[in-house]
């Protein structure tokens, strides 16, 4: 068995999509193996409070809400959104540790970010931002698929994009994508990689041909920054070859979408993956948005099936297999070193290299 999958502690991740928290269901989400239920008050306020009952550890996810408060649906326990147990049945006492953690959220950008780790911490750090996908200026669409993988393939799988013209062939992938040299960048003091791949004269795949209308060749740039441990972001710009962008992307022939993921670990095994696709062209065309929406879930589900096969392989691996890293490996081993750090400094100090560590090695 490969070493177990460590979580990095005292970070911000992304629990939901806003949308997805409201009062008529209590909505069930584990985080970093921390089982959460999330609900709004009736002014609107997002909530995350353990998801086990401090008497019999039944889920609150399966109770109901009283107004600001949850019922427990076993017996009755009844907690505010504090997490305190405001009524016990059968008895006026209520005893002292009868409790249950809530959780610092912050809803920004159509995500809702928690803090997972200790409380007390949540004010020194404020979760990355992806303005883009709650900009009017901008239109998104976006999804979450689950993942029977553990998070760190989905960190290298996003990290090296070179498996697009093998793995996406046909959607989003091109020869020039696995032919073009990456320049990588570690920013260890702010836990940002970045990862640039631009070709200068490259096929047109279907994903842009179809939503940009672009016929013929494409300058084609693809900017990745990785906010570790959760936020992903790829700065898609491309254009008719000859009308090169800006350096800072602003051209306005070009054509600019930002591809967001929020790689959330679940359990150590699964994991949440939040995708969403924010273009700045075409913002009113719902045959666009129909067509990104249905093709790029059609792409993520393309990497769900090929991560969740090689969690398979990797679960079973003894820890002295050896893998092999080329150049196209700098992004995810930068991604790698800076998670296990994360993870060194928050007291979980097994390794995620060793979960992903087969993951090339599989793949080649
Ligand atoms: S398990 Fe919740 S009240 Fe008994
Ligand atoms: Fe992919």
């Amino acid at each position: 068995m490969t070493a177990k999958t460590a979580f990095a502690r005292n970070q911000w991740y992304v629990v939901a999509y806003g949308t997805e928290v409201g009062r008529e269901e209590l909505l069930a989400r584990t985080v970093c193996g921390e089982p959460l239920v999330l609900y709004r008050t009736e002014e609107g306020a997002a909530v995350a409070l353990a998801d086990r009952c401090v008497h019999r550890r039944y889920p609150l996810s399966a109770s109901r809400l009283d107004g600001d408060r949850v019922v427990c649906g076993y017996h009755g326990f009844t907690y505010d959104t504090t997490g305190t147990c405001v009524y016990v049945p059968g008895q006026r006492r209520i005893p002292r540790t009868a409790r249950v953690a809530s959780y610092p959220l912050v809803e920004q950008d159509s995500f809702v970010w928690v803090w997972i780790g200790d409380p007390a911490l949540a004010a020194t750090t404020a979760p990355p931002r992806a303005p883009w996908l709650a900009d009017p200026a901008w239109a998104t669409v976006s999804g979450m698929e689950p993942l029977a993988a553990r998070y760190g393939l989905l960190v290298d799988n996003l990290l090296d994009l070179s498996h697009e013209t093998y793995l996406h062939g046909g959607y989003i992938g091109t020869p020039e994508v696995a032919e073009t040299p990456i320049t990588t960048e570690a920013d260890d003091e702010h836990n940002i990689v970045r990862v640039s791949r631009r070709m200068a004269d490259a096929a047109c795949p279907p994903f842009y041909a179809k939503s940009t209308g672009i016929e013929g060749r494409i300058t084609r740039w693809q900017d990745i920054e990785y906010h570790a441990p959760c936020l992903y972001q790829l700065h898609s710009r491309i254009a008719p070859v000859g009308v090169l962008p800006e350096e800072d992307g602003s051209d306005p022939n070009g054509f600019h979408t930002e591809i967001v993921y929020a790689i959330t670990p679940s359990t150590e095994n699964t994991t949440y993956d939040f995708w969403a696709v924010a273009r700045d062209f075409a913002q009113e065309d719902q045959e666009v948005s129909d067509f990104l929406h249905k093709f790029n879930r059609e792409v993520v589900l393309q990497d769900v099936t090929a991560l969740d096969l090689l969690e398979k392989i990797v679960a079973d691996e003894p820890d002295s297999v050896q893998e092999l890293s080329i150049n196209i490996d700098t992004g995810g081993l930068a991604a790698r070193r800076i998670l296990r750090r994360l993870c060194e400094e928050s007291g979980t100090a097994e390794g995620t290299a060793e979960g992903t560590a087969a993951a090339a090695r599989a793949a080649r």
